[in-house]
């Protein structure tokens, strides 16, 4: 039944990191690789969905011809790309590692070194996530994800409900193995009713039980 169970639906994907600028030569960045949010577009498009794969800065390439890729870079022009496709979307997967702070101000010249510090003053970004779950209609799901060092399952259902995910599904730091910048994943999905863990597994196969789970919910 995996087959096509996502023609006609049409799911936007973010994925990998933001830069924030400095300076021309210069961001703050993280060590999001991309790897989940690309397996998750992958495994949609393969299942007949129609991807927006809306991209941070990463080193990965797409094949499958049912995605379209914008790439972006900081967290605002992320917010611009995926708020846009969301409007006519039938799901959403917010895969992507924002950057939760972005400069104040973006130099127009490359900073010089001096001799005393270098004081960088930082205003937050706009939540991604909490913004579509505002925007989110009925007819529409919305997934996230969570990383958290401690309490993982309760900080994760507060973001469920704070962000009004459908699901979201949390990978912790403290399983080897999982999260950045690994070829594998160990997941807990988590809804308003249950919280299912999974084990390690490759990036390819956690997203296809990913899918999985928005997929039954599609037909709920
Ligand atoms: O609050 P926290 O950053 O831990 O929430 C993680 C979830 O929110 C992820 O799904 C992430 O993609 C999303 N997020 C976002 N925009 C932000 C921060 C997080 O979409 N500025």
């Amino acid at each position: 039944a995996r087959q096509q169970d996502l023609a006609g639906r049409k799911i936007v994907i973010t994925a990998g990191p933001t830069y924030e600028k400095i300076d021309p030569v210069r961001f703050i960045g993280n060590y999001s690789s991309g790897k989940m949010g690309y397996a998750l577009a992958e495994a949609c498009a393969s299942r007949g969905a129609e991807v927006v794969l809306v991209s941070g800065p990463v080193t990965l390439q797409t094949v499958h011809p049912n995605i379209q890729r914008i790439d972006v870079e900081s967290a605002a022009e992320m917010h611009r790309a995926a708020a846009d496709a969301f409007k006519d979307a039938d799901a959403g997967i917010l895969c992507a590692a924002v950057a939760d702070f972005t400069p104040e101000q973006v130099a127009d010249q490359k900073i010089k070194r001096e001799k005393d510090d270098l004081v960088l003053r930082l205003k937050p970004t706009c939540d991604i996530a909490a913004s579509l779950g505002k925007e989110k209609r009925p007819d529409q799901l919305l997934v996230g994800f969570a990383l958290e060092t401690c309490d993982e399952v309760s900080h994760a259902q507060d973001k469920l409900a704070r962000k009004n995910f459908d699901f979201i599904v949390l990978n912790s730091l403290n399983d080897k193995g999982a999260g950045f910048r690994c070829d594998t994943n160990k997941i807990t999905i988590i809804d308003r009713t249950e919280a299912v863990s999974y084990p390690l597994k490759r990036k390819q196969e956690v997203a296809e039980d990913i899918v999985d789970k928005l997929s039954s919910l599609f037909h709920s």
